[in-house]
């Protein structure tokens, strides 16, 4: 592929070592996806943040760049951790996983990172603008920033995000190009939805059906709301490997339909209805028992308005005894909810903001063992698609009201 001089003697390791193992990967990932040249980015977001996923070779490899003089060229957020990292203790996370968290965290930090630890990037201070060239991994925040925003990524993994950090440089190639962001597959929603757990489900069945085709919806109400793409992008990328889709009217690459699919013609028509929309939650719903030990809202991290709608439903009212309450969050929401008496009423409710991580990152197989949870509920199809496939116990999906219900009662659905 062609390297500009500049590119050639970051290769050839006039700017340090790790500057040289950078551009050797994004070189062979060119080459792989055949690229015709590297494209200049200022904006990374970091997957592999969490130490439970990057493993100790991991942070041992992201240390050592720090060591031989690795600095982030680029905004580098840094995505989801494995613990909250002021509350761990509190929260019965083990400390193992406090003491590997922190080394990653400070490694990463010494390069430039910014130490946000979330899934929501663009709602926590880096968000790209239009037609912006950017770095991000977390399967969720792609398909957002794509579809939404209509920055332009690939789905980045952590070798390939480091090193874009570490050069300002990424092969173009895929999402990058304006050939590879025409529509595919019509997607006409019949089904009314109401609510971020709705959009949820919409985006879980297409996502299935889609796997790593764009999607372009119609039918869908033009006061949708950001919670509402963000659930939608973040169970459309774990059904499928979406990382664009576009609705009509809504999303910048789509005014038109026939925008969105750049004049060529629908691969093939899904309809999304009521039956699929019931057979949707379903599927989701996996547990041998009524009763709830753990209610996670949060995944893809909660808004500052969602926080502030589950203070507004706990007013007054106190979580059950046996059940442990999450709601997973960035840490200025945190900031934001303390300032606004929302932390209050949740806490005194006898729920948690947990920050910086969410069950997925985070050792949750571990504080199941310890705190012997049986079944979670939540009201994210991401979070109900990957619990049965990742632990021994059962998954109740549902919507924030029944999750906030559940928190109450300890139990799903009417006790039988
Ligand atoms: Fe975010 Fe974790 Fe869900 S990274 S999208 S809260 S699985």
């Amino acid at each position: 592929m062609y390297l500009t001089d500049q590119e050639k003697k970051m290769l050839q390791g006039e700017y340090g070592a790790p500057v040289q193992k950078a551009m050797e990967i994004l070189v062979h990932l060119g080459d792989f996806y055949g690229a015709e040249k590297m494209i200049a980015v200022r904006n990374v977001h970091m997957p592999g943040s969490s130490a439970i996923v990057a493993g100790k070779a991991g942070i041992r490899f992201v240390e050592l760049m720090g060591n031989e003089g690795g600095l982030f060229c680029t905004l580098t957020t840094l995505n989801t951790a494995a613990v909250d990292l002021l509350d761990w203790r509190d929260l019965g996370f083990p400390e193992q996983y406090y003491h590997d968290q922190a080394r990653l965290t400070r490694a990463y930090k010494k390069m430039g990172g910014v130490g946000c630890h979330t899934c929501i990037p663009y709602l926590s201070g880096n968000l790209p603008r239009f037609g912006e060239h950017i770095a991000w991994g977390e399967s969720s925040a792609i398909a957002f920033v794509n579809s939404v925003v209509g920055a332009r990524t690939n789905r980045e993994g952590g070798p390939s995000a480091l090193a874009a950090a570490l050069t300002g440089r990424v092969p173009l190639y895929g999402y990058h190009l304006d050939e590879n962001r025409a529509g595919q597959v019509r997607i006409n929603v019949t089904a009314k939805l109401k609510g971020a757990f709705d959009y949820g489900t919409l985006g879980y069945y297409v996502g299935k059906q889609c796997q790593e085709l764009i999607p372009v919806f119609t039918g869908l109400p033009s006061n949708i709301t950001i919670d509402e793409l963000k659930m939608l992008s973040a169970a459309l990328a774990s059904s499928g490997s979406v990382a664009l889709f576009h609705v009509v009217g809504i999303t910048p690459e789509a005014p038109t339909l026939e925008a969105a699919f750049r004049g060529k013609a629908a691969l093939m028509e899904i309809e999304f209805g009521r039956t699929e929309y019931e057979s949707t939650i379903a599927q989701l719903n996996k547990s041998r028992t009524n009763r709830v030990d753990l209610v996670v809202i949060g995944c893809p991290h909660a808004s500052i308005d969602e926080i502030k709608l589950i203070a507004e439903n706990l007013y007054e009212n106190k979580t059950n005894s046996a059940v442990d309450f999450w709601i997973t969050t960035a840490i200025g929401n945190k900031e934001i909810a303390s300032r606004n008496g929302y932390l209050e009423i949740i806490e005194k409710a006898g729920a948690r903001l947990v920050c910086d991580t969410c069950p997925i990152l985070g050792p949750t197989a571990a504080m199941i063992g310890t705190k012997g949870y049986n079944a979670i509920a939540t009201n994210s199809a991401k979070l109900a698609h990957y619990i049965p496939g990742q632990w021994d116990i059962g998954s109740h999906y549902g919507s924030f009201e029944q999750c906030i219900k559940a928190a109450i009662t300890g139990v799903w659905g009417d006790e039988k």
